[in-house]
């Protein structure tokens, strides 16, 4: 029998209720003794080979008969309402098919409400004033240049502490502040704790707002036709998109079908249907075409949204013995100009040490910028690099070791719930990462000529425990083959190569053999956005436990051909055997002899457990090479040892983490968007002038994993690794350009131009 049970999930601190079917337990989780043929080790990406020969299928790739070009008329000005706007050159440019404005652009409430997919008020530099679709994109471009739009100049704020002023121009109606005030947290009493204290550090920390810049960019190509709407969407979350959709076009789910076979990175910005999704839904409505738009770099850069950046005020009380006894966060963080949420700049503050006396405060504030979006551990990046500075000024002060300061003030229970972990293994990520890096000895700063080396390190917390819905079916081919069906998508993590593995090691069937089809909601089997660190955890246990299924009615199959009870049959490379090995079949002998019957295996995500905290962990250690006349910072060599549960694959692992380290070293040291306060103008919108990280500055990465199978948290032992890379990497690197050169930048990204200016300052004291 089926029952129906409550549990809870999170994505990046977002919690739902989830009903999940619990069906009877019948996969038990991963031992540690378990041995593994195809989880664990280097198995190679199944789709390696059609992305680099370019024969993998990106949203960019596909082209329909008949296909017309979508393009977006932007606003040059941060703040602005259209007085007029007139099309009628563009209309009668040959080849354009269709103009859109906030004239005859159905009124569909976007931003969660807080304006209209085409609205007359504009609210930052490249919001969505016209759409054209054309033949081609020169029709398309010589519309766009023939649209005249008469603006009027509202006056526009981009600094989130001049918004917060009672006289600055208002961007909502409700005002400058999310939610009209600020959120708190607390617990003890700050004000006791520092009196307790022997050392306050106070101080203020400035984080940047860095890009996604995903290798692709945001685009669709929409096709309605006579069963309903068809979208290839370029997305972490196809069902997401669908349902989006549905919503704004009132069609029932299944006239809806959103594909993503292949993506090229989304890192938090690509779990919507955006304007061109709607846009070019619309024009494919009214044209009877398929309508393709790809955003170029400027707009990616202008609109598909940002980590937001951040001011932290810390006021931080140590006990002599490093002990950390009051812990107090004002921060402001900066939503530009739309937001539903404020991403968590205190999690780090409330969840990775123990400390008894802690007071939180948050604003999100609009301005006249991007609209922020989730970026890679949003919020837990940001604080993550005020926590771990300080966390070192602390140490410093009181003579004492980094790596003991945090070791002090580990937590052995969650410390923002009370609850116990799962598991939590960052203790042995510390001494393993320490001893990966040669910590004990590197404490000394080396000077040579005009450069100085330094260590610096930081600690990470995050979730990525997944959780329910996820489904998916393990089908058994009469060619001996297994095709893995789910309806979630690979944002290029590795999700189809994960997914075979874990299939394979549960039938006993060599991972070649192995199809994973997914990217489609057409499939119907509902799995959760590629988010929150959480695809592994939430679709690897449906996929285990539908491939434990398929296996079960096989080897009941096999009963009758190897003439063998099924207490005493296995699956072993392919083969059918009993225990001992006395009789056996291949499997590909027993489907062949099976002809047209196939074998589904049925498979959900169970449950979360109750009353546990699910939470992944990093220590972070950096070693920099400063030029002191420069100010140049070259990062040698980084080492992330990470508790992020039973590792599914070494390799693909180890790619995420130099993924999130690189992007962590654009974070520390090189990436900001430059707005012209003025102007209200991006500077740097583009790939020229925004400065990425590129293989000149990409380092020595050596990733350690320290693997305690988490067998509470699902059936794998497994937890999430996408983010944790990113959260502590910039703030080791902090702390070693501290170590070296013994002045402390408080603002990313790190400069040069910051580094010698402080340098003088310190001579000059
Ligand atoms: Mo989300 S920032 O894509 O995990």
């Amino acid at each position: 029998m089926v029952r129906l049970r409550k549990t809870r999930a999170e994505v990046e601190g977002r919690w739902r209720e989830e009903y999940v079917a619990e069906e009877e337990e019948r996969v038990k989780s991963w031992r540690r003794e378990q041995r593994f043929n195809y989880v664990g080790g280097r198995v190679r990406a199944v789709d390696g080979p059609a992305k680099v020969t370019g024969r993998a299928i990106y949203t960019a790739d596909v082209a329909l008969p008949g296909m017309l070009v979508g393009r977006f008329l932007r606003c040059p000005y941060p703040h602005a309402r259209i007085l007029s706007i007139d099309t009628s050159h563009a209309e009668r440019i040959p080849g354009v098919r269709a103009v859109y404005t906030h004239l005859n652009t159905p009124k569909i409430p976007w931003h969660t409400g807080m304006s209209y997919l085409m609205d007359t008020t504009l609210r930052y530099p490249g919001e969505e004033v016209a759409f054209v679709v054309a033949e081609d994109e020169a029709a398309a471009e010589d519309a766009l240049d023939s649209i005249y739009v008469e603006y009027e100049r509202l006056p526009h704020v981009v600094d989130p502490l001049e918004a917060m002023r009672e006289e600055a121009p208002k961007i909502h109606e409700g005002g400058n502040v999310f939610g009209g005030g600020p959120s708190r947290h607390r617990r003890g009493s700050l004000e006791k704790g520092l009196q307790e204290a022997s050392v306050v550090i106070e101080d203020e920390f400035r984080t940047s707002p860095a890009l996604h810049n995903s290798l692709e960019t945001h685009g669709c190509v929409a096709y309605w036709h006579s069963q309903g709407l068809t979208v290839w969407e370029s997305t972490q979350a196809i069902h997401n998109v669908r349902q989006r959709l549905s919503e704004v076009f009132s069609l029932p789910l299944s006239a809806v079908r959103v594909i993503c076979e292949y993506m090229g990175g989304g890192f938090g910005a690509k779990f919507d249907p955006g304007k061109h999704t709607v846009m070019a839904a619309l024009a494919s409505r009214a044209t009877g075409r398929p309508v393709k738009v790809i955003l170029d770099r400027t707009e990616e850069n202008l609109v598909s949204g940002c980590r937001a950046p951040s001011i932290q005020r810390v006021k931080a009380g140590f006990r002599r013995d490093g002990r950390l006894v009051a812990l107090g966060l004002e921060a402001i963080i900066n939503l530009g100009a739309y937001a539903s949420w404020v991403p968590l700049v205190s999690g780090p503050y409330r969840m990775l040490y123990n400390i008894p006396n802690l007071e939180t405060v948050e604003w999100g504030v609009f301005t006249n910028t991007i609209p922020h979006t989730a970026m890679r551990a949003p919020g837990f990046t940001e604080g993550a690099f005020g926590l771990e500075s300080v966390m070192d000024m602390g140490a410093e002060e009181l003579g004492l070791d980094p790596l003991a300061i945090r070791l002090t003030n580990y937590a052995e229970t969650e410390p923002d719930t009370g609850l116990p972990y799962t598991s939590k293994a960052l203790r042995e990520a510390y001494t393993a990462g320490a001893e990966a890096f040669g910590w004990s000895k590197l404490r000394t700063p080396v000077r040579s000529g005009k450069t100085v080396r330094g260590v610096g390190m930081a600690s990470v917390v995050w979730w990525g425990g997944g959780g329910p819905p996820a489904y998916a079916e393990v089908k058994l081919n009469r060619d001996g083959t297994v095709t893995v069906l789910t309806a979630t998508q690979d944002i290029g993590t590795g999700t189809r190569t994960i997914l075979a593995q874990i299939a394979a090691e549960e039938l006993g069937i060599p991972v070649e053999r192995v199809n994973v089809l997914l990217g489609d909601t057409a499939l119907e089997l509902f799995s959760p956005g590629s988010g929150g660190s959480g695809t592994l955890a939430s679709m690897g246990p449906a996929v285990r436990a539908a491939a434990f299924d398929a296996k079960m009615q096989l080897l009941e199959i096999a009963t009758q051909f190897v003439d063998a009870p099924l207490e005493i049959l296995e699956i072993r490379d392919g083969q059918i055997q009993t225990v001992g090995g006395e009789r056996s079949m291949r499997v590909e002998e027993l489907l062949r002899r099976l002809g047209d019957f196939a074998i589904v295996g049925r498979g959900a995500r169970g449950p979360n457990p109750d009353g546990r905290a699910i939470e992944t962990f990093a220590a972070q250690f950096a070693e920099v090479e400063v030029d002191v006349e420069t100010g140049k910072v070259r990062v040698l060599r980084i080492v992330s040892a990470h508790d992020s549960g039973r590792i599914i694959n070494k390799m693909l692992a180890e790619g995420q983490v130099a993924g999130g380290v690189v992007q962590a070293l654009g974070y520390a040291l090189l990436e900001q968007r430059v707005v012209e306060p003025d102007t209200g103008t991006v500077l740097n919108p583009n790939l020229a002038d925004y400065l990425l990280p590129t293989s000149l500055e990409a380092t020595e990465i050596e990733a350690v994993f320290v693997e305690p199978e988490d067998l509470l948290a699902n059936n794998l032992g497994a937890k999430g690794l996408g983010e944790p890379p990113i959260i502590g990497a910039a703030a080791a690197i902090a702390n070693a350009i501290a170590h070296a050169t013994g002045v402390r930048i408080k603002e990313l990204p790190i400069t040069p131009e910051k580094i010698v200016r402080e340098l003088k300052k310190s001579l000059a004291r």
